[in-house]
């Protein structure tokens, strides 16, 4: 810190409440790696209590007057002038977050919170009978919820607004619609042409014979290369993967191995381990405060995305390391070469399933939960009738139509825990990836003569100074325009699937 910084009894309280408050989110953060990993069956309802003990002891931490007092004192201190300063960004952050803390009612906070988790315990049921009837009623009580949320925060345009600031602070529904509308326009008649195109990846040799240890090897080798310090992370398996981090130099990640399908793990894994390097990458010294932490959940999900897509499903990667699964997995590889390889992991083909979609699909599935959710919260939609909503657009954007709701509107939790206006940080995250990698081939020289040397230090070390020591200094637009030169727009990504799918599908 600076000696401002260190000279305000104001800032340093509060930097100093707010770095004790991460002691209990990370310690929370352990608990729920922990439930999802390594924990006993019957385990379950103590750890729940203990979680649930823990966030009320964040919450109490988070509302307290204290926090109101040190921030109303430091609005016209030198320390807020400058708001992308790492004092500055430290000021405004905070500040937002405390102002919308406390205007929402503890009622509403607990209401939403039994909600989501009736939600979620609901969905399972429902998904597993394809009951969307069953589910409707809780489902609609959320949207409500949600709508009041939305309300009692307080909205520039629409009340989506609200709800997407949670994830993408600083992000406008309108523009975000704009760019992903923009974006459809593009991708629904590609897609629609590689469908119709005569040409078929050779998928099928990537369901042959993987064994999991030969996978977990080539997982670790990978990540390791592009970047993943397993100093200060680990890589455990479950049966969702995730990211998460509970201290400064301890990120862990986690992938699931399928004997006969090479993707899941391996492209997992790099896209975890993408999520890790960003966590590994932020200022260690602002650990639990704005500075320190990251940007936005687009952000976050571009620099998995970056490593999954923009370097994973790269010719150069492979050139690099397909030799070395070649060896690995002789029986099933021996005979592909690297062309067939290349085409089967890029494979583009509608599904119904997103977690399972292919890179260029994979946007039109969020569209849809983007476009749907919106027509909810703004009242164009009741909820009651999602599962024909759904099924028009699945057949107007994707050509399928889903046999039950069980694969259809069913198919992920968020909407039953109470996630709204995240979806669209997954798609960000790919348009950012695509920005950000163009703008770090054009700084640091051909990238893909590195890769085939299997270096992918230059760009790691870049993307640690360009985008993850930035942390919240800047919002996510404010960011993707200070290391890309450009405002985001649906180009690159589109200029990018066009390059690597037209030659493939001979179009
Ligand atoms: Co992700």
């Amino acid at each position: 810190m600076s000696d401002l910084e260190l000279n305000d009894p104001n800032y340093s309280a509060l930097c100093e409440h707010v770095r004790e408050t991460g002691y209990l989110e990370s310690t929370a953060a352990l608990l729920e790696w922990d439930q999802q990993t390594k924990m006993p069956a019957l385990a379950s309802d103590y750890r729940s209590e203990q979680i649930t003990h823990v966030a009320g002891l964040i919450h109490q931490r988070k509302i307290d007057p204290r926090v109101g007092e040190w921030l109303e004192h430091l609005t016209d201190s030198p320390l807020a002038a400058d708001p992308t300063s790492d004092s500055g960004a430290t000021i405004r952050i905070l500040k937002r977050e405390y102002e919308k803390r406390i205007k929402l009612p503890a009622t509403l906070v607990m209401e939403l919170a039994r909600a989501a988790s009736v939600g979620q315990t609901q969905w399972v049921e429902a998904r597993r009978e394809n009951d969307f009837k069953g589910l409707a009623p809780q489902l609609k009580k959320i949207f409500e919820l949600k709508k009041s949320e939305a309300e009692a925060i307080g909205y520039a345009e629409v009340p989506y607004d609200a709800l997407l600031d949670e994830y993408e602070p600083g992000a406008r529904t309108s523009e975000v619609a704009g760019i992903l509308e923009a974006l459809r326009q593009e991708l629904v008649p590609l897609v629609a042409q590689i469908k119709g195109s005569s040409y078929r990846a050779p998928v099928d040799i990537l369901n042959r014979n993987f064994p999991i240890d030969q996978q977990r090897l080539l997982g670790r080798t990978a990540s390791e290369a592009i970047g993943f310090d397993y100093r200060k992370g680990r890589l455990d398996v479950t049966h969702h993967p995730f990211c998460t981090e509970m201290g400064p130099k301890d990120c862990r990640i986690t992938t699931r191995y399928d004997e006969t399908f090479f993707s899941g793990s391996l492209f997992g894994t790099l896209h975890e381990a993408g999520h890790g390097i960003y966590e590994q990458g932020l200022r260690s010294e602002y650990y639990s405060l704005p500075p320190g932490k990251y940007c936005s959940l687009g952000i976050h999900e571009s620099q998995s995305r970056l490593w999954e897509n923009l370097v994973g499903r790269r010719l150069s990667f492979w050139q690099y390391f397909y030799p070395q699964a070649q060896g690995l997995f002789q029986e099933a590889l021996g005979d592909v070469s690297l062309g067939e390889f290349y085409r089967a992991i890029n494979h583009v083909e509608p599904s119904l399933i997103r977690v399972e979609a292919d890179e260029a699909t994979y946007n039109l599935h969020i569209i849809i939960r983007f476009e749907l959710e919106q027509a909810i919260i703004n009242g164009e939609l009741d909820t009651d009738d999602l599962p024909d909503a759904w099924n028009e657009k699945y057949m107007r954007y994707l050509g399928i139509q889903a046999p039950d709701d069980a694969n259809g509107v069913l198919q992920d939790v968020h909407w039953s825990a109470g996630l709204v206006g995240y979806f669209p940080t997954y798609s960000l995250g790919n348009l950012y990836a695509s920005q950000i990698f163009d703008a770090a081939n054009a700084q640091l020289g051909d990238l893909d003569t590195m890769f085939q040397a299997g270096d992918f230090v230059p760009l790691k070390n870049w993307l640690n100074e360009k985008v993850h020591h930035v942390g919240q200094c800047l919002s996510g637009p404010q960011l993707g325009v200070q290391v890309t030169g450009i405002e985001l727009s649906h180009e690159a990504l589109m200029c990018h699937l066009r390059e690597k799918l037209i030659p493939i599908y001979g179009l």
